[in-house]
């Protein structure tokens, strides 16, 4: 039996999933989240097929879980209306209320966010194909982020809530919404990457539009009425439908404020321009990236497989953050090329349910031939593949490859693979691996691995100017969530953290008088009525 056939048989039939694991049935969203309630949908639908296959009398088959709607411009129009209304010009319900009200809304969402969790999870697996064991660490980590964002704010409010006095004003500070925020995830991460921008944003005081990811879409469904239940209409609204159909049109009207957006550069920009007023225009963009691993002669291999594994082949290599080009000293390159072809190919594979298991289906249909064809362009500019069935697939599934000698004439060298494939280059001097980075139009990370403290240092110094986190002997990721997650270049606009998040979506205002006693005494009664949402010393426990 050919590898490829084995790998067929990775999938199964309809009564061979596990029963724990099973939709109990299709999903088919006919509604949506529109100023406060849930509006139904008679027209379009997309079909979502999962990356799991099936097996079925006419051969495999990708597995059709429900059905969400394609909405058009008109009910986008309807959602910004929405927003802009609870906006209000900052006068609405929603950016006036103090922040231990908006802490509360969220509270009492992430207690209906969790009752759905089972539900959610098992989406994430079944729309991208996540293992099951990550798509709840997926859901985890969001709940996390969300309490920790809690906490964050509480500290930010605290250190607000107080006045200062300099050459003879005295001044309240704090941190006010920008207004309509437009926000789209990503398929990878579909539930914690979109919320670890949309829970910033509604929680600063924005209102929001919110698309859900093309693959990733129906796992959302289950939260909008949490959504709905727990704050005031109009401060989340969905939209969906074609994004080149339905997002210009919201972008050209001039009533986004902020664009958050985590996915390509290409589509960034195009949106950013459609604004009338770019100066108006707040964007908060986590996009492409092309980390690479700096593997020197002093490095210790067994160390640095490890990590290249599991930075270039976690979730199938289709993260942000994943290693996408491997640069090793010529010295080591044979010893370090077979061992990690040969770890490559101890990971399992098969279907995301199984215990253990690494490597998935892919959910873009079109990603098997886009990852063929970068393998055909590296092996007809010299490259072999080193592990072996490297690049075999099965339908939506593809093998992971190793190869090598990677050189500047090919596809691998420069385009985002997102996907398992680990390009490897050897180079003679760190000059090249650095030229690399300069050259390179993307700078979010690096991982350099070395023993030598003389060379780290070496490295450390012109890599933190081209990237936004050097890391050393292990690979690139983006946790802790309280550390700053950025790039330079085409990679990002702004920083996202679990702190950091809070200031990008919000902007400061002040509120200042001249130190007399009749404004001390106009500002202490302000206070102490407690007639401002802002003027106030009220200190959140
Ligand atoms: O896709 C990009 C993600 O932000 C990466 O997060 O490094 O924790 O996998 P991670």
């Amino acid at each position: 039996m050919s590898f490829t056939e084995e790998l067929a048989k990775m999938f199964v039939g309809e009564n061979e999933i596990p029963e724990k694991f099973a939709l109990a049935e299709e999903l088919h969203q006919r509604e949506y989240l529109c100023n406060g309630e849930m509006k139904s949908w008679e027209g379009k639908v997309h079909e979502v097929f999962s990356p799991i296959c099936i097996r079925t009398e006419k051969g495999l088959q990708r597995k059709l879980i429900g059905t969400y709607p394609v909405c058009t411009e008109k009910e986008a129009f309807e959602a910004l209306d929405a927003a802009v209304a609870a906006y209000d010009n900052g006068r609405g319900e929603w950016p006036t209320m103090g922040v231990a009200d908006r802490i509360h809304c969220v509270e009492k969402f992430i207690g209906k966010m969790r009752e759905q969790k089972e539900i959610v999870v098992k989406l994430i697996m079944w729309e991208i194909g996540k293992s099951y064991t990550d798509s709840v660490k997926e859901f985890d980590r969001t709940v996390e982020y969300i309490y920790a964002t809690i906490d964050a704010l509480k500290d930010l409010d605290r250190d607000s809530s107080r006045f200062t006095i300099e050459q003879g004003i005295v001044a309240q500070i704090r941190r006010s919404p920008l207004g309509v925020v437009l926000c789209m995830g990503p398929f990878n991460y579909p539930l914690n990457e979109t919320f670890t921008t949309l829970i910033p944003a509604i929680i600063m005081g924005n209102t929001l539009l919110f698309k859900p990811p093309k693959h990733g879409t129906l796992l959302h469904y289950p939260l909008l009425k949490a959504f709905k239940e727990c704050f005031p209409k109009g401060v989340v609204n969905t939209i969906y439908g074609r994004g080149n159909v339905i997002i210009p049109g919201l972008m050209q009207s001039g009533k986004i404020n902020v664009l958050t957006l985590i996915g390509s550069s290409k589509v960034a920009n195009e949106l950013k321009k459609l604004h009338p007023k770019v100066n108006r225009l707040r964007a908060i963009l986590g996009l492409d990236a092309k980390n690479a691993a700096i593997i020197t002669e002093k490095a210790d291999i067994k160390l640095s497989v490890q990590e290249t594994v599991l930075g270039s082949l976690s979730f199938n290599g289709q993260r942000c953050t994943a290693l996408k080009i491997v640069f090793v000293h010529r010295s080591i390159a044979d010893a370090f090329v077979q061992q990690l072809s040969e770890e490559v190919n101890k990971l399992s594979y098969g279907m995301p349910w199984e215990p253990g298991v690494s490597l998935t289906p892919l959910p873009e249909p079109n990603k098997p031939a886009y990852l063929k064809a970068c393998i055909e362009d590296a092996e007809l500019h010299g490259a072999r593949i080193m592990n072996q069935n490297g690049g075999a697939h099965s339908e939506s599934f593809v093998y992971p490859a190793v190869l090598y000698p990677v050189n500047n004439k090919m596809k691998l060298y420069r385009e985002e693979q997102f996907g398992p494939l680990i390009p490897v280059i050897p180079f003679d001097e760190l000059e090249e691996p650095i030229e690399y980075l300069i050259e390179s139009t993307h700078g979010q990370q690096v991982s350099i691995f070395s023993n030598d403290q003389t060379e780290l240092a070496s490295l450390i110094d012109p890599l933190v100017n081209q990237v936004s986190r050097v890391n050393i002997n292990c690979q690139c990721q983006r946790g802790p969530d309280v550390f700053p997650f950025t790039g330079r270049k085409d990679s990002a606009e702004g920083t996202l953290s679990v702190v950091d998040a809070l200031r990008s979506f919000s902007i400061r205002s002040l509120v200042a008088a001249k130190l007399t006693d009749g404004n001390k005494q106009l500002i202490n009664d302000i206070v102490t009525a407690a007639d401002s949402n802002f003027l106030s010393t009220q200190f959140i426990f």
